[in-house]
């Protein structure tokens, strides 16, 4: 999939700007402030309806305007996506056609980024990774949605259950098996998928740092689901939640057998979250024969150009429509012009090719 067209009105400082992308790669050169992250966020608003940078909407309109508009032109098939924010709420479209859920529209664009934050997905809580391998199947594995709502809908009930009435918590456990289960499965393979593709990669860029890539399903590992929630049943009355299932779940990130975390540098996460990503994007595109977008912002901050480079080469190998920013007159602007890829200058918020 790619992006062919994209309307951006009145999202930060950028009030009215059109573009013609290209399918390959797209670079955003400009000054600090001049609004290339803000273009960026735009796409993902329109893919996820929230910013990678912030998750108030609200600070994402353009001071002073009645609202935000995002629209896209998706694909060979020119699909139209929009996104408008106003005073009234969030609305979206596709065709159109106003949608009932995110998800309408997130299916028809599958955006990933790497942000000065994507080491979050090392150093940061379970739910940064539980997010990562989420995206990952809700792209390329269509009955995970339809899992994970019924788990999420079974668990809200469970909990709510036991805080009020214990007895009733039985009821959503076989729900919760079901899905449980199911969420599992679906993770266990796509983390395999993916961890074939990351050894493949990391070892072309970061040589020296081996990572081992588990997945944590949630409960004791030598336990069934049904078992675990047999046993955890008195705390989980007392404590008024589900403690055991893959709502709890994590991939351990291990060098060595120590957590990455508390070993590898900022720069060497934020290497290994991009070649996460990548791995992902290749799995994408093994599993859709279609490659996905990916935004990259601010990537020289905390890496060496050599470093750049070598992800750069990596990324470019997945076939992705890809947008990154550039400072004016930065080594990165310089290498990314060499590429022939399509150039767009970006000025006091506004955009020219
Ligand atoms: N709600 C808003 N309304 C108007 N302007 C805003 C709003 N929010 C942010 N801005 C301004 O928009 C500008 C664009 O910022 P943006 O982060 O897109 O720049 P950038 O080109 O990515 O810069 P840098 O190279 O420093 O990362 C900033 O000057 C910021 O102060
Ligand atoms: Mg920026």
């Amino acid at each position: 999939m790619y992006l062919s067209g994209l309307t951006i009105r009145n999202v930060r400082n950028i009030t009215n700007s059109s573009i013609t992308a290209d399918k390959g790669i797209n670079v955003l050169i400009g000054e600090n402030a001049a609004g290339k992250t803000t273009f960026l966020e735009s796409i993902d608003i329109l893919s996820r309806g929230r910013s990678f940078r912030t998750n108030r909407m609200a600070d994402l309109v353009l001071k002073g305007s009645d609202g935000l508009y995002v629209g896209g032109i998706v694909g060979e098939e020119k699909t139209k996506l929009e996104v408008k924010k106003g005073s009234s709420g969030t609305k979206i479209f596709l065709n159109g056609n106003e949608a009932k859920k995110q998800s309408e529209i997130t299916e028809k664009i599958a955006v990933q980024c790497i942000h000065p934050t994507s080491h979050l997905i090392i150093d940061g809580p379970p739910s940064e990774r539980r997010s990562f391998i989420d995206w990952g199947l809700f792209h390329v594995k269509p009955p995970y949605k339809a899992s994970w709502t019924a788990y999420s809908k079974a668990l809200k009930q469970r909990n709510e259950a036991l805080k009020r009435a214990p007895s009733d918590a039985d009821a959503w456990e076989e729900k919760l098996l079901v899905e449980g289960n199911a969420i599992d499965e679906m993770r266990k393979e796509y983390v395999k998928k993916v961890r074939d593709h990351f050894e493949l990669i990391r070892p072309q860029i970061l040589p020296e740092i081996s990572l081992s890539m588990e997945y944590r399903q949630g409960w004791p590992e030598e336990m069934s689901l049904s078992d675990a929630i047999i046993s955890s049943k008195k705390t989980d009355q007392e404590r008024g939640s589900t403690q055991y299932g893959p709502h709890h779940a994590d991939l351990a990130l291990r060098i060595k057998g120590e957590d990455a975390q508390r070993i590898i540098s900022r720069g060497q996460q934020k290497i290994l979250a991009s070649i996460m990503l990548i791995a992902q994007a290749k799995d994408f595109y093994d599993k859709r024969q279609d490659p996905s977008i990916i935004l990259v912002d601010e990537l020289s901050a905390e890496l060496t150009l050599e470093m750049q480079e070598k992800v750069l080469e990596r990324l470019f190998e997945t076939g992705s429509q890809i947008f990154i920013s550039a400072l004016n007159d930065s080594i990165l602007a310089d290498v990314l012009s060499e590429t022939g890829a399509k150039m767009f200058h970006v000025e006091h918020g506004e955009i020219a090719e």
